[in-house]
């Protein structure tokens, strides 16, 4: 056991607003962590700030024509602000372009350099003559040589996906001036990581208790040899190289950024008026350093700056590294560009923190991508925060109040349930304490919810609204339990209920969370009083629902139809060519999908003439269920092939969307009509 825990989240680059991505990926869980090792009384902070450098910033400052100074002032005093209206309760929100940030990252960046371990290498770059600039990867454009889109960047195709490298455009001219860049060679630094190879392989290796999700990707990299890494860039926005002979260079920003948490650290206790304070957090061995962060970030946070750090020799590694997968929304991938995203101010406009705090905490990427939908978000809210941890608690306050004057009633002579109820409270403490120490939030916040779900049983069992008449003693216990139970729920979803649980406490008289170790089934003093309070949940309305999904789509439509690419035209042919094509009304009449494709799915089809056998790539679009007894088009002239070992005759006619789904061609012909 540690003496302090340092917790870190990913800075996010302020070049633009939070959404419920970056909540479910570091803040949330980052947050709920934090919480939780406060009650238990640990020595605890949380630092984030804003990433205020690297090519993000300013290809945002660009697409806004504004400078890089307004776009990181707007973004980070938003963001900000926001994540303290949802009760991101960081000790302190840094941002990368304060003079702190700048002194530390060039101070490190120079003992690196005077221990000697960066290699100094030319390279060619495209340079655009006219802006009188290197162009980074994603200032470069031209044609994706993938798919033919006409706008793709230098490092990715954003319409096929492919990744890429600004060499393998067709055509590639500068974003900036739209002119044909040439090639220059430049100079930078580079931190050779092959020489950490063995360090860094050790020092995962020895992580029994990090997730497998990173562990795979540590894996991965480690495998396939670490290379040479560039530390610097040639671009005017971001740290200043320390060096005379990088004049006109920055930092990476891969590289400035985690060191982001260094500066943000050392500024916090500045601001506590103890300058040397940060030194405990980033140099002790007793401090625990865990780094909340997404998925994407995972090399950064497990190669790179671990490597940093190591060979800097003064800090602490980190002892964890909780990474998330993905969150999709709407069972779409979440994207702010094409609009399909919801964003926090805009949730919070309408919606308490605490509803989305448990909702999307019951559903955090913790193994697996997830998917967070507005009628699974009404669903936790209905029927987990009202109908049972609400109900439990307007049941049993109400009752009190009604009946008892609202004094709380002793236990008397207690019935086996009633003792084994006020038990469950202890037993559940721990489940949830294992599992928040583990980092499994879902599970954690499931174990807390369970407990209600105690009460709320026991509540209906024990049936207080008869004993109430005809044996009030029996009627006094039953309160008394789920009083208690109430009193030490008050504490428990503290972490993730922090605005209701004090309204809750308020309504129990109590004025703090009780310190984990000190939740008991003993919290309410008999006698004491308490007060009828307002509902602590209400129910959420179809309609509340459906309005959102609605405007999700609308803003989508209206940026797909504003930011729409089209495949470019093919070549024109003529009236023969089309001719060629024996295009027939065909009927699905099995399907089935192939064990060793995803993709493929095994159709026969009539043709009337005869019954073909097709592989058709629809499988993760379609189950077979779904198409059987289909009237489609099929091209029947087309050669066979062959395709995991089995023989394709035709293709069957598909349109695709934008978002990539596939949608029957349809015909009302029978089977072996030509369609023409
Ligand atoms: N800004 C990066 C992102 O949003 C995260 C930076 S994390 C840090 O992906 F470690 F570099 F700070
Ligand atoms: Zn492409």
């Amino acid at each position: 056991m540690s003496k302090r825990i340092l917790v870190t989240s990913a800075l996010p680059y302020a070049n633009g607003p939070i959404h419920l991505g970056h909540l479910a990926g570091a803040y949330l869980p980052a947050d709920l962590y934090t919480r939780f090792q406060r009650l238990k009384g640990k020595d605890i902070i949380h630092i984030c700030g804003s990433d205020e450098h690297g090519v993000p910033i300013t290809i945002a400052a660009e697409k806004e024509g504004v400078t890089p100074w307004e776009i990181i002032e707007r973004y980070h005093t938003g963001n900000k602000k926001v994540f303290e209206r949802f009760g991101i309760d960081f000790d302190f929100y840094g941002r990368t372009s304060s003079e702190t940030h700048k002194k530390t990252s060039q101070e490190i960046f120079l003992k690196l350099h005077e221990q000697g371990v960066f290699t100094k290498k030319v390279q060619e770059q495209l340079y655009d003559e006219q802006a009188a600039m290197f162009l980074p990867d994603r200032y470069v454009k031209g044609t994706c040589p993938a798919c033919g889109h006409p706008e793709a960047f230098g490092d990715q195709c954003e319409k096929c996906g492919s990744s890429l490298s600004p060499t393998d455009l067709i055509d590639p001219v500068s974003a900036i001036t739209g002119n044909k860049p040439i090639i220059k060679e430049t100079e930078h630094w580079f931190i050779p990581l092959g020489d950490f190879q063995s360090r860094l392989t050790e020092w995962i290796e020895g992580k029994k208790d990090w997730k497998t999700n990173v562990i795979g990707q540590c894996k991965s990299w480690l495998d396939a040899g670490l290379g040479d890494r560039a530390v610097t860039r040639d671009l005017n926005w971001g740290v200043p190289v320390p060096l005379s002979e990088g004049e006109g260079k920055v930092l990476y920003v891969w590289f400035d950024a985690p060191i982001g948490y260094i500066s943000a650290t050392k500024e916090w206790a500045q601001e506590k008026g103890e300058p040397e304070l940060w030194k405990k957090y980033w140099q002790d061995k007793e401090t625990s350093l865990i780094h909340f962060i997404g998925k994407d970030n995972i090399v950064f946070h497990c190669i790179m700056f671990p490597a940093t750090l190591m060979q800097h020799g003064d800090y602490i590694l980190p002892e964890n590294v909780p990474a998330n997968e993905f969150l999709n929304l709407e069972g779409r991938k979440l994207s702010t560009s094409k609009g399909w995203a919801v964003w926090l101010d805009e949730y919070l406009d309408e919606f308490e923190p605490d509803l989305l705090r448990y909702a999307l905490g019951t559903i955090l990427p913790e193994s697996k991508d997830s998917d967070f939908s507005w009628k699974d978000f009404q669903a936790r809210v209905n029927s987990e925060l009202a109908d049972i941890l609400g109900n439990f608690i307007f049941r049993t306050i109400s009752f009190t109040d009604r009946f008892f004057d609202g004094t709380i009633p002793e236990l008397n002579n207690p019935s086996e349930l009633d003792l084994n109820t006020l038990n469950e409270i202890e037993a559940q403490k721990k489940k949830i304490e294992q599992s928040y120490q583990s980092f499994r939030f879902r599970e954690a916040i499931a174990e807390t919810m369970h407990l209600a779900r105690i009460g709320n049983r026991y509540f209906t069992e024990t049936e207080p609204w008869k004993t109430r008449k005809e044996n009030p003693q029996l009627c006094g216990n039953t309160l008394h339990v789920c009083l208690q139970i109430s009193a030490a729920l008050s504490s428990l979803f503290e972490p993730i209920l922090p605005n209701k649980m004090a309204q809750l406490r308020k309504q129990l008289g109590l004025n703090q969370p009780v310190q984990w170790d000190l939740i008991t089934s003993n919290l309410l003093k008999s006698g004491g009083n308490i007060l009828q309070g307002e509902i602590l949940f209400e129910k959420i309305e179809d309609e509340v629902v459906d309005n959102q999904i609605n405007k999700l789509k609308e803003r989508s439509d209206e940026l797909d139809t504003a930011t729409k690419v089209y495949q470019p035209l093919k070549k024109e042919i003529n009236f023969d060519d089309f001719a060629a094509l024996d295009i027939r009304a065909g009927k699905i009449l099995a399907a089935e999908k192939l064990k060793k494709s995803k993709k493929l799915l095994k159709i026969t089809v009539d043709l009337g003439f005869e019954t073909r056998t097709i592989l058709s790539g629809i499988a993760e679009f379609f189950s077979p269920d779904d198409i059987i007894g289909k009237s489609v088009c099929v091209v029947a002239n087309l050669a066979p092939k062959k395709m995991m070992g089995i023989e394709s005759n035709g293709m069957i006619l598909m349109g695709e969307d934008s978002s990539g789904k596939l949608h029957f061609l349809t015909t009302t012909a029978e089977p072996g009509s030509p369609i023409n």
